[in-house]
């Protein structure tokens, strides 16, 4: 089980202290949140951000695109993502997001919000890399954990059950070390969580506790 540490709550006036801060408490990921102010209500980081945080990075880094149309603003996250993850509410053209995606070898996700059923991204079960279950409504950090998201990981892992060993199952808004043993127990692999470790006193122990490894 992987833990992504999703920056949008981080300090922002220390922003290269965090990321390397977080990168040496051991997590796995960095999750960028990137909004547009139209697919949510907030707007947040974009390429320019990108393109200088790109040479801090000792683990991979996910886009997650909280934009309208994403087959508009793929292209130009691709050079410094390792992986994109885009809504499948964005956009009519899920086929050719994932088509640039895997066509330029990233790590290919799709998003569901918590509203949206798992059967939209059924079409794309064979294209993608990540299933990325929002457990919030998109746009903000520190919002609390729906509870209701834990059977939509139980349906997610059943619906990909015949590919358990190549999709990721991630989970992302509210997590902390209080929900963590739930979700661990679904067979989760990737727990997004931003507010619950830049707002802890030791990021180490944070993480560890989300893996619920002490
Ligand atoms: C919300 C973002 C999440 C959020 C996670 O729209 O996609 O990644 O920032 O932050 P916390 O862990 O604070 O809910
Ligand atoms: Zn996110």
């Amino acid at each position: 089980m992987k833990v992504a540490a999703s920056i949008l709550n981080c300090n922002l006036l220390h922003l290269e202290d965090e990321i390397k801060k977080v990168q040496v408490a051991g997590i796995d990921a960095i999750h960028l949140d990137v909004m547009d102010g139209h697919f949510v209500p907030n707007l947040s980081f974009g390429i320019p951000l990108l393109k200088v945080i790109r040479p801090l990075l000792t683990v991979p880094i996910l886009s997650h695109l909280m934009v309208t149309e994403p087959e508009v603003m793929i292209d130009k996250f691709i050079p410094d993502s390792d992986g994109i993850i885009f809504h499948i509410e964005a956009t009519n053209k899920a086929a050719d997001c994932l088509k640039m995606i895997n066509g330029a070898k990233k790590l290919a996700g799709i998003a569901l919000n918590p509203d949206t059923p798992l059967s939209e991204i059924k079409p794309f079960i064979n294209c993608i890399y990540e299933i990325l279950i929002m457990s919030v409504h998109p746009g903000f950090g520190g919002q609390k954990f729906i509870t209701g998201t834990i059977d939509k990981i139980n349906e997610a892992k059943a619906m990909i059950r015949y590919r358990k060993n190549e999709i990721v199952i991630a989970v992302d808004g509210g997590v902390n070390p209080d929900n963590a043993k739930e979700l661990i127990e679904t067979g989760i692999d990737v727990l997004v969580a931003g507010t619950s470790i830049f707002h802890s006193k030791d990021y180490a122990e944070t993480i560890r506790k989300l893996r619920c490894s002490i």
